[in-house]
């Protein structure tokens, strides 16, 4: 997406993921998954502590997508991808896909969200196509899936795959609706992906998003009971209570959390400590950490978090 973004593409970072990821199983019990995407209309912007979104400056590369909508007014115009780009791109989906393999990553997720490129062929908003990768949602669909079998293909039968949706162009009948969203997973689950990871918007900026605590849940929750399909939800879920409430009441398999962890890397660790659960593991070093911790939320003392 930047010039800042992580990637998949190149040995350097299949050596510095290896790092990272051997470095945390030999620490800690912990799973990693490895999200792979292509940044499509949304390419060549700024990091995201700049102008987000926004062209670079300078040294600006060119971009595919599904149709010729550029992302807004200053973006540059994608080309539409042809048969040897699609066909280009899904090997390169594909050797993403084993470089995490190769790196010991436990699960994969296919970002299929947020107006990148597998969720320009999604959204009607973006794609404009009168080939058979246009017009019916099964035609929208059909890249993308073909996408997520070619990864499937090579990544082991025993670790699961995700892919992260936008649930919601929040554009009303003229994008894809929560009730769209739903045929969406059916069209996953049928393809044979383990979960569905539900988010929403970001594909459009006509998009008119209602925000508020855990707003994108009842979109997992209406997907988890109509299809019967595992989700994940995630977005704006901030305390432990909202996490279990959520697994309780069967809205969603995982909770997602990320600016919750962006503040505090420690989140579920303390959360788990407040809620009186000596068993999580923490790091060995950090162990006399915990001690304290566990003892002091016995006392109702000493973590911030409300549980
Ligand atoms: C700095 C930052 C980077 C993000 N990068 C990604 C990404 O690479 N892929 C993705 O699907 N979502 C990404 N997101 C969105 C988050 O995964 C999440 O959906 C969003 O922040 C809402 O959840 P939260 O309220 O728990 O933060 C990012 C969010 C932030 C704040």
């Amino acid at each position: 997406i930047t010039p800042g973004c992580p990637g998949f593409y190149a040995p350097e970072h299949e050596a510095a993921w290896k790092r990272i990821v051997d470095f945390v199983h030999a620490e800690t019990p912990a799973k990693m998954c490895a999200q792979i995407g292509h940044s499509g209309p949304k390419g060549s912007t700024q990091l995201g502590w700049e102008e987000m979104d926004a062209p670079l400056t300078s040294g600006n590369w060119s971009l595919m997508a599904a149709s010729d909508v550029a992302w807004s007014e200053s973006n540059q115009v994608p080309k539409p991808m042809t048969r040897a780009d699609m066909d280009q791109v899904t090997a390169q989906f594909v050797a993403s896909a084993e470089m995490a393999e190769r790196a010991g990553f436990d699960m994969l997720e296919l970002h299929c969200a947020h107006g990148y490129l597998l969720s320009s062929f999604i959204t009607p908003l973006t794609n404009t196509r009168t080939d058979e990768y246009g017009g019916s949602l099964e035609n929208r669909m059909r890249y993308p899936l073909e996408v997520f079998h070619a990864v499937r293909a090579v990544w082991p039968d025993a670790k699961p795959i995700s892919v992260r949706i936008s649930a919601n162009d929040w554009v009303g009948d003229d994008g894809v609706t929560p009730e769209e969203a739903v045929e969406i997973a059916r069209m996953l689950q049928d393809a044979g992906v383990d979960i569905c990871d539900v988010s929403a918007g970001q594909t459009s900026k006509r998009a008119e998003p209602v925000y508020g605590r855990m707003f994108q849940t009842p979109f997992s929750d209406r997907i988890r009971n109509e299809t019967g399909m595992a989700t994940m939800a995630v977005g704006n879920i901030y305390e432990p209570d909202h996490v279990n409430s959520i697994l309780m009441a069967g809205r969603a398999d995982l909770v997602c959390l990320a600016r919750p962890h962006l503040a505090n890397p420690y989140w579920t660790l303390h959360a788990a400590a407040a809620l009186g659960d000596a068993e999580t593991k923490w790091p060995n070093p950090y162990g006399p950490g915990a001690d304290q911790m566990r003892r002091l939320a016995e006392r109702g003392e000493g973590v911030s978090m409300r549980v």
